[in-house]
């Protein structure tokens, strides 16, 4: 029996390379122990039907059973800072308006004004009040009942009846997260421990460089799923690959989180030629790498990965002070990506990478891809950068603020409309839907694990071998 007739052992199903574990046996500094967790979770074989990329059923399960109940990110605190600060966030077809209090207090209210239902503010921005547009009905910053201009003409409207609507906010990382179901879980229990994977890279003390908001022509998940694997890498992006150990990432699964590692300074295997340190130099893509200002030329005595983690040190000391000792060469050079369920992107260490994806609107065949750079800082905070917008007809290419991430997004933007496309066409050549990799899906795997257990469809509980993590 070969390793791939037996699925049922993620052990047996590892790309040949180097493993992960194995580069960081050769780092120069001490590996906290959470990069040496390893999660033995089989997620399953299994293909995916394409239903739930395009179909509005699927839409419109989600907007009863997945996004009425989950904990989204909704804005960065640093985005409302002062009393009277408020962030609109929609969530296909609710608004949901973040706002500030006089106490410094962070409430979520639904967006809508209580008179006649019209969007109560139609905009992020600093106001004393919460005055509807329309006829003037009115409500402080808490919610409660401000003014109601001909009071005389309401006898059924009081103070005690007629506050905005609560929603649940809790703030996690220096992010704001909502959730309308009052009988959820806490934010920080439902995110489980994972502070451990950022304890030592406060993504709290960061501030808002870039913030781009891309338009896409394709369900929200065709999206996300596009960042959730460094497995596209050899065909999508073909020119990191002397320095991207691509099939050798790591991926791990937790409760409601997942991660992958990739590894930066190490070849892919799919190459013909073996690349110098001097190669995985000159394409080192990393945003805001100080590689790229200091030539590609490593010193004598070193490698790619000690002279790059030794660079990123330098660049990361006068902010963090003497901390920066203490990180290793991975968690300077390798990518770390975390996926919170359904639809937050995280990267660790100083990745400095944060996505958020959703549907566009109420339409479940274009979506809404974020990109936030969020950058430490020393002394006082820098102000946040303003959200930019990239339209339908736009592309990355266009936000230039990106560095040398905004190619790379261009590259995986122009598969996007493709698979949305393909997807239409695939299940009259194969109706059992797309087949994912067993291993370098796992993120995608345990999204749609556990997307399928909050709609109630496609039941297929996920074979848990090992839930405690090894090594
Ligand atoms: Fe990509």
């Amino acid at each position: 029996m070969t390793e791939l007739d037996d699925p049922k052992h993620p052990g047996g199903l590892r790309s040949r390379g180097i493993s992960y574990q194995e580069v960081l046996d050769t780092d120069t500094h001490e590996v906290p122990p959470v990069l040496r967790l390893q999660s033995d979770r089989y997620l399953g074989a299994h293909d995916v039907p394409v239903d739930r990329y395009i179909s509005r059923e699927y839409h419109e399960l989600e907007k009863e059973r997945l996004w009425p109940v989950t904990w989204q990110m909704a804005c960065r605190e640093e985005e409302i800072p002062n009393p009277g600060d408020t962030h609109v966030y929609e969530i296909v077809n609710t608004s949901i308006l973040v706002v500030r209090t006089e106490t410094g207090a962070i409430k979520a209210f639904y967006n809508v004004c209580l008179h006649q239902g019209r969007i109560l503010r139609d905009h992020s921005g600093n106001t004393p009040e919460l005055r509807c547009p329309y006829h003037g009905f009115c409500w402080q910053l808490d919610g409660t009942l401000k003014r109601v201009p001909s009071r005389w003409d309401y006898p059924t409207v009081r103070r005690d009846n007629f506050s905005l609507k609560e929603i649940r906010a809790e703030t996690w990382g220096g992010f704001v997260f909502i959730n309308m179901d009052h009988g959820a879980q806490p934010l920080t229990s439902f995110l489980g421990d994972i502070d451990q994977h950022f304890e030592r890279y406060s993504l709290t003390d960061r501030y808002i460089a870039v913030h781009t908001v891309k338009y896409l022509r394709c369900n929200w998940k065709v999206a996300q799923e596009a960042f959730m694997e460094g497995y596209h890498t050899i065909a999508t992006h073909p020119q990191i690959l002397p320095a991207t150990a691509d099939e050798m990432g790591q991926y791990d699964a937790f409760e409601h989180y997942s991660r992958a590692i990739n590894v930066t300074g190490v070849a892919s295997t799919s190459l013909s030629w073996t690349p110098s340190e001097d190669d995985m130099a000159a394409v080192s893509f990393n945003s805001g790498n100080p590689i790229e200002e200091s030539g590609s030329l490593v010193p004598e005595g070193m490698t790619f990965r000690t002279w790059g983690a030794q660079l990123g040190r330098n660049a990361l000391r006068p902010i963090i002070g003497d901390a920066v000792d203490k990180l290793c060469d991975s968690e300077m050079m390798d990518a770390f990506f975390y996926t919170v369920f359904p639809n937050f992107h995280p990267w660790g260490s100083y990745n400095r990478i944060v996505y958020r994806f959703r549907p566009y609107g109420d339409n479940h065949k274009q979506s809404i891809m974020e990109t936030y750079i969020l950058q430490p800082f020393a002394g006082e905070r820098p102000p946040p950068a303003e959200p930019h917008i990239l339209g339908f007809d736009e592309t990355h290419l266009d936000a230039p603020e990106l560095g040398a991430l905004a190619e790379i997004f261009y590259q995986d933007e122009l598969n996007m409309p493709r698979v949305q496309q393909g997807l239409h066409v695939l299940p009259r050549t194969k109706p059992s839907g797309v087949t994912f990799g067993v291993y370098q899906y796992s993120k995608i795997r345990h999204f749609h694990n556990l997307y399928e257990e909050y709609l109630g469809v496609g039941k297929e509980a996920p074979k848990r071998m090992n839930d405690s993590p090894s090594g």
